[in-house]
C-alpha cells in the first residue's frame, strides 16, 4: 500500500476521517460554527504533521506540484481547472441567495387608543375620560370591592390572584397576561385607556399590535360599562399604583 505512505493522502484521510466523524459522529450534531474551529484545529495539527521533517513534507507537496506542472498530470489540470470555478461559484451562490425571511414588523405594547368606541352601540370617548366612579367618593369604596369580585370571577385566572400576570393559565400564554405589579402597565396608561382594552381586548388591538396573538379576551359582551369601571377602580387600588391623568391642557 504505497498510496497510504503518501503524506498528502495521508492528510487527506485525516481531514475527511475527522468531517465525517464531526458532523456524523456526534449526536445531537455540532452546529457549523463548532465544526468549522474544530476542523481547523485539525488542519493545523496536520500542518505540523507533515511538515516535521524535510521528506514528510516533500511527499506532501509533491502531489500537488506534480498536478499543476507536470505534463502527465494534464486530464487532472482539466478537471481541476473546471471543478474548482463551479465549486466556488456555487458556495458564492448560496451565501448570496435570498432566504425566506419572516417580515420585520415592530410591535408596539402600548398601541395608540382609538378616540372613541363602540360599546354596546354607545359611543364612548377615550381620549379625555377619567373613571366616572371617583367622582362619587362616598360609593368609591363599595365600586372597588365591586371590581375586586370581577376581577376574581373573570381576569385572575390570567392575571394572577396577586395581579402580577401568574395566573393559572399564564404560562401557557404569549405574550403574557399583563403584570398589574409592574410600573410599566397600567401605572402607565390613563384609565380610559384601560376601559378600551378591556372592552376590546386582543382582537381590539390594531395592526401595529401584530403578530402576536394576545389571548386578552373581549369583555364588552360580558362586563357592563360600569362594571368594567369597577374592575379598573379595582386594578389601581389593589396594586397601589396611580392611573395617569389626562393633562389639564385637554
Ligand atoms: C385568557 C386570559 C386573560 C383573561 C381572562 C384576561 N386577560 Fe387581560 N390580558 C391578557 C393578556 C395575554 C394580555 C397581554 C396582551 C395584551 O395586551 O393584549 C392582557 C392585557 C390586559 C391589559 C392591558 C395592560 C397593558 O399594559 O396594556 C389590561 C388592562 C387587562 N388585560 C385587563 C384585564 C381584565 C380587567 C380582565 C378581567 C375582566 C382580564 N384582563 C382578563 C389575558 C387575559
Amino acid at each position: 500500500m504505497s498510496v497510504l505512505r503518501s503524506r498528502f493522502v495521508q492528510a487527506v484521510v485525516i481531514l475527511v476521517g475527522a468531517f465525517l466523524a464531526l458532523r456524523f459522529g456526534i449526536r445531537p450534531p455540532a452546529p457549523w460554527s463548532v465544526i468549522q474551529i474544530y476542523m481547523a484545529v485539525v488542519f493545523l495539527a496536520v500542518l505540523i504533521f507533515v511538515s516535521s521533517d524535510t521528506d514528510s513534507w516533500r511527499s506532501f507537496v509533491n502531489p500537488m506540484r506534480a498536478a499543476l506542472v507536470d505534463p502527465s498530470q494534464r486530464p487532472v489540470r482539466i478537471v481541476l481547472a473546471v471543478a474548482l470555478p463551479i465549486l466556488l461559484g456555487y458556495y458564492a451562490y448560496t451565501q448570496a441567495a435570498a432566504r425566506p425571511q419572516a417580515p420585520a414588523e415592530l410591535r408596539a405594547v402600548h398601541p395608540a387608543p382609538p378616540g372613541s368606541i363602540q360599546f354596546r352601540g354607545k359611543e364612548i370617548n377615550i381620549a379625555g375620560v377619567d373613571n366616572p366612579l371617583r367622582k362619587d367618593v362616598a360609593t368609591f369604596k363599595r365600586n372597588v370591592a365591586a371590581g375586586g369580585e370581577i376581577y376574581v370571577r373573570s381576569c385572575m385566572f390570567c392575571h394572577g390572584d396577586n395581579l402580577d400576570g401568574h395566573g393559572l393559565f399564564a404560562s401557557a400564554l404569549n405574550p403574557p397576561p399583563a403584570n398589574f405589579e409592574d410600573p410599566g402597565t397600567i401605572a402607565m396608561l390613563q384609565e380610559s385607556y384601560l376601559f378600551w382594552r378591556i372592552a376590546k381586548g386582543g382582537p381590539g388591538l390594531p395592526r401595529e399590535s401584530t403578530p402576536w396573538n394576545s389571548a386578552m379576551p373581549a369583555w364588552e359582551d360580558r362586563l357592563t360599562e360600569e362594571q368594567i369601571w369597577q374592575v379598573i377602580a379595582y386594578l389601581y387600588d389593589a396594586t397601589g399604583q396611580e392611573p395617569r391623568r389626562w393633562e389639564t391642557a385637554h
